[in-house]
């Protein structure tokens, strides 16, 4: 299937070359004006490896500061691909700003203690969800699945909902940050913060 007729063509947006502060605070920023134009702003799609093997899933981001939070399972494939090689990427795409920013970092598993805070805070049935499904592994029919969410749901009806032990949640120390606009004629705009010594090193990047 020949899909080359499928073309974009972005707008130019203003120049985002004068942004001023750190990163983060420009991701701040960003990420408060994509609440209120992207549907599902937090989605990002996460990039781990292992033996020089990459694979890439979309996640939810939690939160963020200096670090970016999300929650997953240990022992699902992205599981067990962090437990072997720390470094990550995660990548936002902002379509309806024509904006990309691109994060690569070392992940460091949270505290249990943080992680069953959140826990404890996702929906009834969500965190029921949680349990029921040990992710990545195989399953013999989609009923097996729906079976344990039912027998959890019972199980654990009007009382605390058991903590799955393969729930965990990461956070990624950032060691870089590149912020894309989208422009007219390919010629898209683009920033690297790169953290050396600590101190956050900024560049432009061609397209
Ligand atoms: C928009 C979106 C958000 C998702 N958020 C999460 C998440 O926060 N945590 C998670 O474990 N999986 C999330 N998933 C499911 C993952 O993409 C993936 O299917 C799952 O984590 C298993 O990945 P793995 O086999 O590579 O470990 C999300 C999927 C989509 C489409």
């Amino acid at each position: 299937m020949n899909i080359n007729k499928t073309r974009k063509t972005y707008k130019d947006k203003k120049s985002i070359f004068n942004l001023t502060g750190s990163p983060i605070k420009i991701f701040k920023e960003w990420y408060l004006e994509a609440e209120k134009k992207v549907s599902e702003p937090n989605a990002f799609a996460l990039s781990t490896s292992y033996k020089n093997i990459p694979s890439s899933r979309m996640m939810l981001l939690k939160s963020f500061s200096s670090t970016f939070i999300f929650y997953t399972n240990i022992s699902s494939k992205k599981g067990k691909e962090i437990e072997n090689n720390k470094a990550a990427s995660i990548l936002f795409w902002w379509k309806e700003m024509q904006r990309q920013v691109r994060i690569d970092g070392k992940l460091e598993q949270l505290s249990s203690t943080k992680v069953k805070k959140y826990f404890y805070s996702r929906p009834y049935e969500s965190q029921i969800g949680a349990l029921s499904s040990n992710q990545s592994s195989k399953l013999n029919s989609y009923e097996q699945l729906i079976n344990e969410f039912e027998k959890n749901k019972s199980l654990f009806k009007n009382k605390k909902v058991l903590f799955p032990r393969n729930w965990v949640g990461f956070e990624l120390r950032p060691n870089s940050i590149e912020f894309w606009q989208g422009g007219k004629s390919r010629l898209h705009q683009r920033i690297e913060f790169k953290k050396i010594k600590k101190i956050w090193k900024k560049k432009i990047l061609a397209p």
